[in-house]
């Protein structure tokens, strides 16, 4: 058939799908960078405002916060007080101590003011020195640690299932074949019941940002032994990356709190890992921004608060999930027009804290080009196990 015999509608499709096709391109393929600029871009990249931000807020919470907790509503509960002193910069007055996080715990099985705040200290100075530690050496050395931290001595699981929470998996019916991993890591607490067709119902591991555990632990520590922030079974353990260090006195609070019928098993992620996961992050978004705009990686200030940006949790799962897996697969990651942002919300806006497209085109690589990857070809020993992305 000649092209002026096409129908004006089927022209008008040609035209739409090229367009779109050149859409695709643009999102999966911005072109490798030359060695020199992929040198340059890694160095970037390993600069980490928000996570020099985390370093200096812990350090000022040990170094001057209390605790005080006060009876409240007919001693049910004590409300509790964690205070930093601040100085009004327009006063020369000497600095008043200001609440920076409120908790209702209960009465009892909550260690003393004293003893709650060396444990939190005690915290903190973990966090500190595995942070301060993580700057020597290659963050990426962690890969080949990642099943001892789970627990797995060095074995590895067989095939894994990272599933994330974008609304294209409704309808998606890929709930079986997702509960036939051995592995499957949940986000962010994301409601199974009631999606199991799309999403499945295992859950083997729950991966949340502290901010979860936050939320869950001021809404829940007092009537709730261990804080019930596992809605995959209180078994099931949950691996959690702190977004701000308060967040660790929460941890301590719904610890302190379980019973053997509500355990809290946790396991805060390891600083390298967290130090490896902003690097890439880090490294893709200024790879789309060079390639979008044409302005040098150092121009990438502009467009995105170092101080504020961070990676995904979903982006750390999938981290996660190539040091313990031998094989990846990966759901629910990813947009299309008219699919909710998350299967389980109502939620409109993505948050401006992450760059999701530059992730898109980390997984993209990972499946269809993992040569291209960066930092990760700096662990020694550690090989990348082959990745599938689902939509
Ligand atoms: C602790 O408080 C003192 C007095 O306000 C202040 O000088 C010091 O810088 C604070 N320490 C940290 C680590 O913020
Ligand atoms: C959690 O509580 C248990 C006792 O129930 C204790 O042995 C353990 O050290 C606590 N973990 C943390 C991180 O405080
Ligand atoms: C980089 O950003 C600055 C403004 O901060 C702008 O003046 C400059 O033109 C940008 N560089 C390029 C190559 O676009």
């Amino acid at each position: 058939m000649k092209r002026r015999h096409l129908p004006p509608v089927l022209l008008f499709l040609l035209f739409f799908l090229s367009l779109s096709f050149r859409r695709c391109l643009l999102l999966y393929w911005t072109p490798s960078p030359s060695a020199a600029a992929d040198q340059l871009l890694r160095r970037l990249a390993a600069v980490d405002v928000g996570g020099d931000q985390l370093l200096s807020d812990a350090a000022a919470l040990l170094a001057n916060a209390s605790i005080s907790t006060f009876p409240s509503l007919g001693n049910h509960h004590r409300l509790l007080y964690l205070r930093l002193p601040f100085r009004n910069p327009a006063t020369p007055a000497p600095p008043r101590p200001r609440a920076v996080a409120r908790l209702r715990v209960p009465f009892d099985g909550i260690p003393s003011d004293a003893s709650l705040l060396a444990a939190f200290r005690a915290s903190l100075r973990s966090f500190l020195l595995a942070r301060r530690r993580r700057r020597g050496g290659t963050v990426a050395g962690v890969m080949t640690e990642l099943p001892g931290l789970l627990g797995r001595g060095r074995r590895r699981f067989p095939t894994c299932a990272v599933v994330g929470n974008s609304g294209i998996l409704l309808g998606s019916g890929r709930g079986a074949q997702i509960d036939a991993h051995d592995l499957v890591i949940r986000l962010n607490n994301a409601r199974v019941a009631g999606f199991a067709a799309d999403v499945g119902a295992k859950t083997s591991l729950s991966f949340v940002n502290s901010n979860i555990l936050h939320t869950c632990a001021t809404r829940s520590a007092i009537s709730v032994p261990g804080c019930g922030c596992h809605p995959y079974g209180r078994a099931v353990p949950m691996a959690m990356y702190v977004c701000q260090p308060v967040h660790l006195l929460d941890a301590l609070v719904c610890n302190a709190t379980t019973t053997p019928e509500s355990p809290f098993p946790l396991i805060v992620t390891d600083a390298r890992l967290d130090a490896l996961c902003a690097r890439i992050a880090k490294y893709y978004s200024m790879r789309r921004f060079m390639a979008e705009t044409g302005e040098p990686a150092s121009n990438w200030t502009r467009r995105h608060d170092e101080r504020y940006f961070h990676y995904s949790s979903g982006l750390q799962a999938v981290v996660m999930a190539l040091g313990v897996c031998d094989e990846v697969s990966v759901f629910g990651f990813g947009k299309v027009v008219g699919a909710k942002h998350h299967y389980h919300t109502n939620q409109k806006k993505e948050l401006d804290l992450h760059d999701y497209e530059a992730e898109y085109q980390f997984y993209r690589d990972l499946q269809t080009r993992p040569a291209a990857v960066p930092f990760l070809d700096e662990a020694p020993g550690f090989k990348l196990p082959p990745v599938k992305m689902y939509w």
